[in-house]
């Protein structure tokens, strides 16, 4: 049922361990608009590793950001992440009804690392290739029992979960929806983020596998704020570049430098089970995105370390705004970080 409420609008809501990101775009004739934008950092332990320990604190905080961007909002588009959540993309036998989703079910279980019986799973078929009778689906699962906290949390902020997607299709969607998609390159999006570094591979053109890395900037802003013995606030200003002042500028690309050893090893590793796993040689092209791509001095450091060209991703890249409107913000300065949130937004919700 189409209710039509004025102008079409989404509202993506990207929970993050280091902050909540908020973006409302208008889904327009031409394309999409920036109607909102909001950023709230969380406290340093509210969330680790996509697990929430302070509830309230989110909460809290979720409820703040709407206040300060608009407190209209009710319906949002929101993704789960990390261990109780697959997407994966596989190519079996084509079926229809009933059949197709006993084969997807058998497959998610080969993959799930979880009981079958305790899962919600929704696909997608991405391509049927007639001639040989094959498809390829797009599955994501999660475990009934986090979704249903997750949906919880959100419900308790007075919000409607309108629908739930999950950071590599929104990643994927941010891409796809502001760059033309070179087929012939093989293309890794990698979204760092504070805990979690999300790498969605796409071929020929098309999404073909996503994985998590278990680590992200945690470690550099552990690093720096132990340095410079800093509160969490100035940890924040140091890394954004904020403290010219007070902190030496050699000092803060050494401390950040030598806190990326995880992250480096995580994406190596990730890189070379999927060049194993893909039989292909290299991985062509970085589009590098999440608050770990603002970083100075990481972008530069990873591309020399991965020997991979890397370009930032900019997903608000054929997004109309007003800079008037967010200026504080400076939208075209951090858009990298609103990647997931605005994939999100661009879900077509009905
Ligand atoms: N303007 C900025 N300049 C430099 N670094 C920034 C900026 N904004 C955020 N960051 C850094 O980005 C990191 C967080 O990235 P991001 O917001 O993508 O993670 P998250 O979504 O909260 O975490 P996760 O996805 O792992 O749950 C933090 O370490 C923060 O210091
Ligand atoms: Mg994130």
């Amino acid at each position: 049922m189409l209710l039509s409420r004025g102008k079409k609008s989404t509202v993506g809501l990207d929970i993050g361990a280091n902050s909540i990101k908020l973006v409302k775009l208008d889904h327009t004739k031409s394309g999409y608009s920036v109607s909102a934008i909001g950023i709230r950092e969380l406290p340093p332990e509210a969330i680790v590793a996509d697990e929430i320990r302070d509830r309230e604190a989110v909460i809290f905080n979720i409820q703040s950001l709407i206040d300060q961007t608009d407190p209209k909002i009710k319906d949002v588009v929101v993704s789960i992440s990390g261990h109780s959540v697959i997407t994966d993309r596989f190519n079996i036998d084509k079926k229809t009804g009933a059949e197709a989703e006993q084969a997807i079910l058998f497959e998610t279980e080969q993959r799930a690392p979880f009981d079958i019986e305790d899962v919600s799973l929704d696909y997608h078929v991405v391509k049927t290739d007639d001639e040989a009778s094959k498809m390829d689906v797009l599955l994501v699962a999660a475990r009934r029992e986090y979704l249903r906290m997750f949906l919880d949390l959100i419900q308790d902020c007075g919000l409607r979960p309108v629908v739930v997607d999950d950071d590599a299709l929104a990643i994927y969607n941010a891409y796809t929806e502001n760059y033309e998609v070179d087929p012939t390159r093989l293309t890794a999006l990698v979204n760092i983020g504070h805990d979690v570094t999300n790498i969605t591979y796409l071929q020929d053109g098309l999404f073909q596998a996503t994985r998590d890395v278990s680590a992200g900037t945690r470690e550099i802003y552990n690093a720096v704020q132990k340095e410079f013995r800093l509160n969490p606030e100035l940890t924040a200003k140091a890394i954004k570049g904020e403290l010219n002042d007070s902190v030496d500028e050699d000092m803060l690309k050494a401390t950040i430098i030598s806190a990326t050893d995880e992250l480096i090893s995580g994406i190596e590793l990730a890189f070379s089970y999927f060049r194993s796993q893909a039989k292909v040689e290299n991985i062509d092209w970085i589009v590098l995105s999440g608050g770990g791509s603002l970083i100075p001095y990481l972008p530069e450091f990873l591309q020399s370390k991965l020997n991979v060209p890397l370009e930032i991703a900019n997903p608000l890249r054929n997004v109309d705004y007003d800079p008037e409107l967010f200026q504080y913000l400076q939208p075209e300065k951090i858009a990298p970080l609103l990647t997931v949130s605005v994939g999100l937004a661009m879900r077509k919700v009905r």
